[in-house]
């Protein structure tokens, strides 16, 4: 596997494949890789001839500036782990590499950028939109993976796609989970043991309420994973959205949308760590 560091080396790289008449998968990440980036890497393996996974911890999506510092490097093992899955390239560049002038255009696709993580994280997907833009216009793919873990960063990502006139396929992934259900995220190392198991409480809470949702409303449905998340005395709702899975606008009534999903984000422990996940209903 090449690890590459410049913007110019991974086009004569990737030209040459190009050429050759390869496809190529793209991976965008932001390191500290688990299982959950390892499934992504694999599916783009097996779907084309070459795979660039990118580590880039891409400051301008980072409202938070402690979350961004804290934010776990671990570029030696990730490369370890890129390799045992199969990718070809690893592109690893600097900030100024990726950014030689501060970004300063503005997506906007609401609602899919406004609702949820848009609400709550200003300026969150205009940094993602921005990265994934560059990533897109260096790397020319073939498909490009996403993982459902953060489900409403595809919903924006598809929308940038089709304004944009970008040539190519967004692959979503499924989550991958430990067994205790808790969703795989570079931030779970950030947790202590007790706060990883509190956090395991989260997806054990929405999948209860497929159950009750059979016979409740929406409103009812959301309230009651909204009290059973918060009674854990580690766990903190910071919102809980039912809505189109498409569009991600709330639903009022259960068939109002072909797919209805709940979206939750939950700080967890005493630092706290921001935690997202979904159900589909
Ligand atoms: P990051 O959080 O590193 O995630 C990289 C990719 O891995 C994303 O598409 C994410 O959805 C996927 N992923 C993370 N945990 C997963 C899990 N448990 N199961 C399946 N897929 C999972 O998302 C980002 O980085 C950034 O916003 C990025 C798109 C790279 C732009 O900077």
């Amino acid at each position: 596997m090449n690890i590459v560091k410049t913007i110019s080396e991974l086009r004569t790289q990737l030209d040459a494949a190009r050429q050759a008449g390869k496809t190529i998968g793209l991976v965008p990440t932001m390191g500290a890789l688990h299982e959950g980036h390892a499934s992504l890497v694999r599916r783009s393996v097996k779907e084309n001839d070459v795979t660039v996974v990118s580590v880039f911890l891409n400051p301008t999506q980072f409202n938070d500036k402690r979350d961004l510092e804290r934010y776990p490097r671990t570029l030696d093992a990730d490369c370890r782990l890129l390799e045992a899955c199969g990718a070809q390239i690893a592109f690893a560049p600097s900030v100024a590499e990726v950014y030689p002038e501060p970004d300063t255009r503005q997506f906007s696709y609401p609602p899919t950028d406004t609702v949820m993580e848009g609400a709550f994280r200003p300026g969150h997907f205009n940094g993602v939109c921005q990265v994934v833009s560059k990533l897109f216009s260096f790397v020319e793919p073939t498909r490009a993976y996403f993982g459902e873990k953060d489900y409403q960063q595809i919903a924006v990502i598809r929308r940038m796609v089709q304004d944009l006139g970008f040539q190519l396929e967004i692959v979503p992934c499924p989550v991958v989970r430990e067994e205790s259900g808790l969703a795989l995220s570079s931030r779970n190392s950030l947790l202590t043991d007790a706060e990883r198991r509190a956090a395991a409480h989260i997806y054990r809470s929405m999948q209860w309420s497929l159950d009750f949702a059979r016979d409740h409303t929406v409103a009812e449905t959301r309230q009651f994973v909204i009290d059973l998340v918060n009674a854990h005395p580690q766990l903190e709702v910071e919102y809980y959205s039912i809505v189109d899975g498409d569009t991600l606008a709330d639903v009022q009534q259960w068939t109002d949308a072909p797919h209805v999903v709940g979206c939750i984000t939950v700080y967890c422990g005493a630092k706290p760590i921001r935690l997202i996940d979904h159900i589909r209903y």
